[in-house]
């Protein structure tokens, strides 16, 4: 038995991704070994999905794309502390049988941690403006760049204001030597599936510090590493998650774009 032929695209975007999945793919598509074996159409009814009363559930059903960050009020420092070892942090190490882990939380193919977290802290208490390199080990944020001035973060996140007025926003790079290296193209998939891993810490870690965050996917990865200093060959950006506290003169709609008077 042979498997259907791989998708075929006639739009170029479309058909590049393809590529990209099938090259990235651990099982050629024109080799199948494993039968299929069709069973007649039958539907099982599930019991009542219900969130259990606990803090997660809370957080899981706060959570919300928020493009409107309270303007007058600045990140607390210790809510962004909190929000990225939550996300991405040392949080101890662990024996094993074999070996001694570093634990995070997150998972990670072979335990690489090919990401890194840049800050952009335009209002963080405490913390002059500038773009800031986290290091989980030391729970730290060390000066890299300067922040952009506002006609360029807007360019760098692509005309969104709720970004680029946003308090702070953890942008997610990826380091794919090791992952890569091991994994080859399907490594670069490992990259994006743990940025995924990540930003929903962030985004639920918000809601659970009484902050929100926006996920973004929209940036300029050049100009972001121009801005940043990043060695484009080494250091990807990959996504980002705009922070703040959320505006309380729209809770009931914090989804929508936030609109600024015009000067
Ligand atoms: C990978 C990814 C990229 C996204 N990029 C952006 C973005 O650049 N700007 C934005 O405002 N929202 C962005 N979003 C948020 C989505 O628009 C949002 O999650 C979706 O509309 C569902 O709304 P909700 O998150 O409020 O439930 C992104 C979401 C994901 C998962």
């Amino acid at each position: 038995m042979t498997t259907s032929a791989p998708p075929r695209f006639d739009d170029a975007p479309l058909s590049a991704v393809a590529d990209f999945h099938r090259a990235s793919s651990r099982h050629s598509w024109d080799r199948a070994d494993t039968p299929f074996r069709p069973t007649a159409p039958s539907t099982q009814a599930l019991p009542p999905a219900a969130l259990p009363d606990n803090a997660l559930s809370a957080c899981i059903a706060g959570r919300l794309s928020c493009r409107r960050f309270d303007q007058a009020a600045a990140l607390p420092a210790a809510a962004l502390s909190s929000l990225l070892h939550l996300s991405y942090g040392h949080l101890g190490m662990v024996e094993t049988l074999q070996q001694t882990l570093e634990t995070r939380p997150v998972p990670s193919a072979s335990g690489f941690y090919p990401l890194a977290f840049l800050v952009f802290a335009r209002a963080v208490e405490n913390l002059p403006a500038a773009i800031y390199r986290y290091d989980p080990s030391a729970q730290s944020l060390s000066a890299i760049a300067a922040l952009p001035d506002a006609p360029t973060m807007m360019q760098v996140f692509l005309q969104q204001p709720w970004a680029a007025q946003a308090p702070a926003i953890v942008v997610m790079t990826g380091q794919p030597q090791a992952v890569v290296g091991r994994y080859h193209a399907r490594g670069y998939r490992f990259l994006l599936l743990e940025c995924g891993h990540v930003g929903q810490n962030l985004l639920l870690g918000a809601a659970a510090l009484g902050l929100a965050g926006c996920p973004l996917g929209g940036f300029e990865d050049y100009r972001l590493c121009c801005a940043a200093g990043l060695d484009a060959e080494r250091e990807w950006p990959l996504y980002a998650v705009a922070l703040g506290s959320p505006d309380p003169a729209h809770l009931s709609d914090l989804r929508t774009p936030q609109v600024y008077a015009q000067p």
